[in-house]
């Protein structure tokens, strides 16, 4: 097997590991989807050669959305989610960035990095959004993950919209 092969699977197996265990992101899928969004439009850092931090973009209507970010827990409080932001933020070709979160460290990189909290994100957006909580729900609902969905419906009311606008 080709060395950049294994390197990749690493990879995957690390990012699989990350969503395992954070039940406030996505569940993770099948070693080939995992190969394709990690190949696809996402962020990554790495330290000395390991992936410690990663997140995802997509465009949800009017805003493009950074999320599923991940820091590897030996290496949070460091800077590393404010530099995969960075990042993300960079590539981001779209003026306006959203990202929904409820996780209080989360919250103040985006408030350091002048994310702005908002309320209506816009109809097109309001209605993407809609649409992929119904999409996560249900692909929790046939993964059988049942603490995740408790968890992530419990705080529901607590999730907030961080805008920027470039
Ligand atoms: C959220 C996460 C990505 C942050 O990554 P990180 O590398 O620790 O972020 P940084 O080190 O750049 O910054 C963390 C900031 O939050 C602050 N912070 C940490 N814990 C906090 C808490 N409980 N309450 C408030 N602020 C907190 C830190 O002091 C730091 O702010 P500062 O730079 O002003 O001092 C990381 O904790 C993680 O992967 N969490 C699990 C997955 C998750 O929930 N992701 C968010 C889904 S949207």
């Amino acid at each position: 097997m080709h060395p950049l092969w294994l390197l990749f699977m690493e990879e995957v197996q690390w990012l699989k590991a990350m969503l395992r265990r954070e039940l406030e992101v996505r569940p993770p899928m099948s070693d080939k989807k995992e190969a394709k969004l990690l190949a696809g439009n996402c962020v990554i850092l790495h330290d000395r050669g390991e992936i410690v931090g990663y997140a995802e973009m997509r465009k949800v209507g009017k805003h493009t959305e950074i999320s599923t970010v991940l820091v590897d827990p030996s290496q949070r409080n460091k800077g590393v989610g404010k530099e995969l932001i960075l990042k993300a933020v960079e590539s981001i070709e779209n003026d306006k960035i959203l990202c929904c979160t409820k996780n209080p460290a989360m919250a103040k990189v985006l408030q350091n990095l002048d994310f702005k909290s908002i309320g209506w994100p816009g109809l097109s957006t309001a209605t993407m959004l809609t649409f992929n909580t119904f999409a996560r729900l249900f692909s929790m609902v046939i993964r059988f993950e049942f603490r995740r969905i408790w968890q992530q419906g419990k705080g529901i009311h607590k999730y907030e919209r961080y805008e920027l606008t470039k």
